[in-house]
């Protein structure tokens, strides 16, 4: 967002940027509970799934979630590409362990196994390993990934695993190939839509950690917001700043539904 439209409105910083602190994060009582049952779930060392559309705030909820889990008795741990073969994913796998990943995969492997066992006996840390779009696993990793749910210790599992993708996700693990997967998981928790009361709450707590102290936003502005961009946050984002821009620019203090429906059609959604 420009200087001149944050001038306007009175904000210290862009409030529809991607860069959301974690505890700024807007978390209505559905995404609380999501949370929570998250964090059940790892803390009894169990493995979870997420699932939701694209730009609903799957990967804002695991922010969130990371953020509660105490720092001295979890170690998450993310694998940054999840679209590799076995090779790199166990690669990527030691290096965030902090690993050096050498030898063959079973070597690795091998390192692996070790590594969270000692995490555990020695540091009392139990891994985390969240495993962001894993819908777009490819078959072979993930039908591989039930070894790494089994690695166990007293018949606990000594690491959690959180996988995160679009609701094919879901789909995909219910095919026969994945049920051992499957059956492994033990709760999935689904990141919805926001509905239009969600969507007036989620402008104002983005608008107000950036400073603002009035509303910006019209009532028929708001819920122009919430059926164009379908409650999706990311759209809402993108649609809310182009809205924002345009009514600086005609001095309009309170945005309506005339301008959120022309900032509409500037976007790529239209
Ligand atoms: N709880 C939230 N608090 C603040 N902003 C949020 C929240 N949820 C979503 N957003 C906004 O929406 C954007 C998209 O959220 P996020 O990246 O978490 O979606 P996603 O479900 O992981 O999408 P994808 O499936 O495409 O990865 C974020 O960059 C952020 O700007
Ligand atoms: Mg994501």
């Amino acid at each position: 967002m420009r200087e001149d439209c944050l001038a306007f409105f009175g904000l210290r910083r862009d409030p529809f940027g991607k860069q959301v602190a974690a505890d700024a994060l807007w978390l209505d009582p559905s995404r609380t509970a999501a949370i929570d049952q998250l964090i059940d779930a790892v803390r009894s060392r169990r493995h979870a799934l997420v699932c939701g559309d694209s730009g609903v705030g799957k990967s804002c909820v695991m922010r969130a979630m990371k953020g509660r889990l105490p720092e001295t008795g979890f170690r998450v741990v993310y694998v940054p590409n999840v679209t590799v073969g076995r090779r790199d994913f166990y690669r990527q796998l030691s290096l965030a362990l902090g690993l050096e990943p050498r030898g063959t995969v079973a070597a690795v492997f091998e390192a692996i196994q070790r590594e969270v066992r000692s995490s555990w006996s020695e540091h009392r840390l139990h891994p985390v390993l969240v495993l962001d779009e894993a819908h777009l696993m490819p078959d072979v990793l993930l039908s591989h990934l039930h070894v790494l749910a089994n690695f166990d210790m007293d018949s606990n599992p000594l690491l959690s695993l959180v996988l995160m993708g679009l609701p094919e996700l879901h789909d995909r693990l219910k095919l026969g190939v994945h049920r051992s997967l499957l059956t492994r998981l033990s709760i999935k928790v689904d990141i919805g839509r926001t509905t239009p009361s969600d969507t007036t709450a989620y402008v104002r707590a983005r608008l107000e950690s950036a400073g603002s102290a009035a509303d910006v936003f019209a009532s028929d502005g708001v819920s122009t917001l919430h059926e164009l961009a379908a409650g999706v946050p990311r759209m809402i984002d993108t649609v809310a700043a182009i809205a924002m821009q345009l009514a600086a620019e005609q001095g309009e203090r309170l945005v309506g539904r005339a301008t959120v429906r022309r900032a509409w059609q500037q976007t790529p959604f239209a």
